[in-house]
């Protein structure tokens, strides 16, 4: 099958490539699918997208009208795609569900140390020969509260880490997970309650009408000062304004962030010869305590890899017309 590749990057295209063996047609195209740029679909059997990229209503009808009926994601994530309108459509469209929760765990992770420990300052210090430990002081996290919201795949795999740490762990959840419960002796407790007695709160919903701006100005109030806020999951459960007034008062002592509300255009783009436009990351990156990452929680080798035997996987299915477990729209062959 020959599919078009929105979005696609130099870092999958060798995990692509190795996984494919020759057999499918694979094109890798820069620009993000759009209502603009879906003419860029014409021939193609099955169109791969990213995060970023838009498969709005009107865009998946642009593609309808050029005999594209096949999206095959290269993310778990699907808000991006209008599963109702392709249902309607009959398109078929599948994600790949699980890539290596790890790899999002141990980010989220990482920016947790990285913001306790200050990291990024004490190594730009030392670069400029600068040895003094002003200003340096962290926690232990050994004893603190984590508030884990979201305890699936990946907010599990954190709940564990943090145990191994020494953490105590609350967690919220609309399924409580008993293995983890077992495991780590975590309770389950109201999203007041994690809120206002975390010294930690690690976000690891997917964003869906529940849990667009969960964390928000009244959440925000209820928290403990100085707490630390970390993001890997997406950027619409934080209201980004409402966290940089929680920044400025002192409410929120370390924020860490891999997504961002408005990312579909400033991410995964190389804008260092321009002018930034977004004023609210622009004032985000002016606080000390505040770690951006441009959703890179999922790039190690192994998520790239399995990302693309997944979605080369359910290409080949399609291919061999029979319907793929990670199937989320049409369960019937398209028109
Ligand atoms: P999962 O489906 O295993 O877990 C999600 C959890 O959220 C489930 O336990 C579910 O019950 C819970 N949940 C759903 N609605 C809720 C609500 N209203 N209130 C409280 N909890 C609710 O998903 P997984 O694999 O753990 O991924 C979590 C999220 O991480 C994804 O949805 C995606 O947005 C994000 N992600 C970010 C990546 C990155 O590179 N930054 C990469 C991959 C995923």
């Amino acid at each position: 099958m020959k599919i078009v590749f929105f979005d696609a990057h130099a870092f999958e295209q060798e995990a692509f490539d190795s996984a494919n063996n020759s057999v499918h047609e694979l094109v890798f195209l820069k620009p993000n699918l759009n209502a603009q740029t879906a003419d860029l679909a014409r021939d193609a059997d099955v169109i791969s997208i990213f995060v970023n990229d838009s498969a709005s209503a009107d865009v998946l009808e642009k593609l309808a009208s050029l005999g594209v009926h096949r999206i095959a994601l290269r993310s778990a994530g699907f808000n991006h795609v209008d599963l109702k309108r392709a249902q309607e459509l009959g398109f078929r469209v599948a994600n790949v569900p699980a890539y290596s929760p790890y790899a999002v765990a141990e980010h989220a992770i990482a920016l947790m140390l990285a913001l306790n420990r200050k990291l990024i300052r004490a190594n730009n210090r030392i670069r400029d020969l600068n040895f003094s430990l002003d200003g340096l002081v962290g926690f232990d996290m050994h004893g603190k509260t984590a508030g884990v919201i979201g305890t699936g795949k990946i907010g599990a795999i954190v709940a564990n880490i943090l145990h191994g740490f020494g953490c105590k762990l609350l967690c919220y959840d609309v399924q409580e997970n008993a293995e983890l419960v077992k495991s780590t002796g975590a309770s389950y407790v109201s999203l007041d309650e994690l809120c206002r007695t975390s010294d930690i709160i690690t976000l690891h919903t997917p964003l869906l009408p529940a849990t667009k701006y969960i964390i928000n100005e009244e959440r925000i109030r209820q928290m403990k000062r100085g707490v630390m806020l970390i993001n890997t999951s997406r950027g619409g459960l934080v209201n980004t304004r409402d966290a940089i007034e929680g920044l400025k008062n002192g409410t929120i002592g370390y924020f860490g962030i891999d997504v961002y509300e408005q990312e579909q255009g400033i991410f995964f783009h190389d804008y260092s010869d321009t002018v930034l436009q977004d004023e609210v990351i622009a004032r985000l990156m002016t606080f000390p305590n505040v770690l951006i990452t441009g959703h890179q929680a999922f790039l190690t080798h192994t998520a790239l890899y399995n990302i693309a035997e997944t979605t080369l996987y359910n290409v080949s299915c399609w291919a061999e017309c029979k319907e793929t477990e990670h199937e989320l729209a049409a369960k019937k062959e398209h028109p």
